[in-house]
């Protein structure tokens, strides 16, 4: 019988000193609350698949930003939900001014100042009729280059509205360098780049098509990436950067974590990845039937994000999270 010599378990047998050796420590400031802000509302509305989570009025929308800079959270991730009236073929409603999501842009610069990151979702989806990221071609696919047009023009609205970043969520070819080259010339040289550069055509953004009301028919297989593909999201993580991106994005995140992995070794910007509505979703509904330990799963799943390597975390835990390591 031979006993051992190497022992790691001493690092393992009292709070204080797994708290010595803990390699991975998540912080508030690097992470960032989606926040959905519906047209026309008077008072918040809950979102049954997104227990918790809720469309704002543009008052509570207010009130929720203070919280969460309160809490000291890295950013906040706006996204406007306009009515049906609202919406048409090309999504007009997100280059208006007076759109909801501009106007919400607005509201936060107004209410939190540079107190916290304030950015927009930079896509067509909420605010088309059809639902999908782009204008149509006759055909019916989404014409990837009307649709960069729309996006120069939208990411131009949102800095004029005092976004410090933009988010482009549509996986249109040549998005990040289309809406780089538009702030530049609009005079937005310090509004930065979110790029979700790894975006894919899962199965994990149910709940948040109740979040947002969407109209889409049929799904986004034709731009977003495919499940099984790997070195195609390093391939347009490279496009991303190469066109000005600030940050990348990998979405969805668990799920991912190989591809999060991978990217932060290529890259040398920030990653981030995003823990999207049905990892959340997921997780509450198991731990309402006392199926899981809610707050440990949470914890447990944005350590594991951030241990495979992205530094900001999109969450729609942001708050509690941020309370719970504090
Ligand atoms: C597109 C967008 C989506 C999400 C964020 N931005 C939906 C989609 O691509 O279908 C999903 C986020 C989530 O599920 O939490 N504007």
């Amino acid at each position: 019988m031979s006993f051992p010599d190497i022992r790691p378990r001493r690092l393992r047998r009292t709070p204080a000193i797994r708290r010595l050796v803990e390699e991975t420590r998540l912080a508030p400031a690097e992470l960032i609350l989606p926040l959905f802000l519906k047209e026309g509302l008077t008072e918040p509305r809950p979102i049954s698949s997104l227990p918790g989570v809720v469309q704002h009025s543009r008052e509570s929308l207010r009130k929720a930003a203070h919280e969460a800079v309160s809490a000291g959270i890295g950013g906040l991730m706006l996204f406007g939900v306009p009515e049906n009236a609202s919406k048409d073929e090309t999504g007009s409603a997100g280059l208006d001014p007076d759109g909801i999501l501009n106007v919400g842009i607005r509201d936060l610069i107004a209410e939190v100042g540079d107190a916290t990151v304030v950015m927009s979702d930079l896509c067509l989806d909420e605010f088309t009729s059809h639902g999908h990221c782009g204008v149509l071609a006759p055909d019916g696919a989404v014409d990837n280059d009307a649709t960069l047009r729309i996006y120069a023009e939208m990411a131009v609205a949102q800095a004029d509205a005092g976004a410090h970043m933009v988010g482009p969520s549509g996986m249109m070819d040549g998005q990040i360098g289309v809406i780089r080259k538009a702030l530049d010339r609009a005079g937005h040289q310090d509004v930065a780049v979110l790029a979700y550069a790894a975006k894919y055509a899962g199965a994990f953004y149910g709940p948040f098509r109740e979040a947002v009301e969407s109209t889409l028919q049929g799904d986004r297989r034709q731009y977003q990436q495919d499940p099984p593909n790997l070195r195609e999201a390093l391939r347009e993580v490279d496009l991303d950067v190469a066109e000005g991106a600030d940050i990348v994005m990998v979405k969805p995140a668990l799920p991912y974590l190989d591809v999060i992995a991978a990217v932060r070794d290529r890259v040398d910007i920030p990653v981030a990845a995003y823990q999207v509505s049905g990892e959340y979703a997921m997780v509450e509904a198991a731990a309402a039937n006392g199926w899981i330990d809610r707050e440990r799963v949470i914890m447990e799943s944005l350590t594991s994000i951030k241990r495979a390597g992205a530094q900001i975390i999109l969450t729609y835990w942001a708050v509690e999270a941020a309370r719970m390591v504090r």
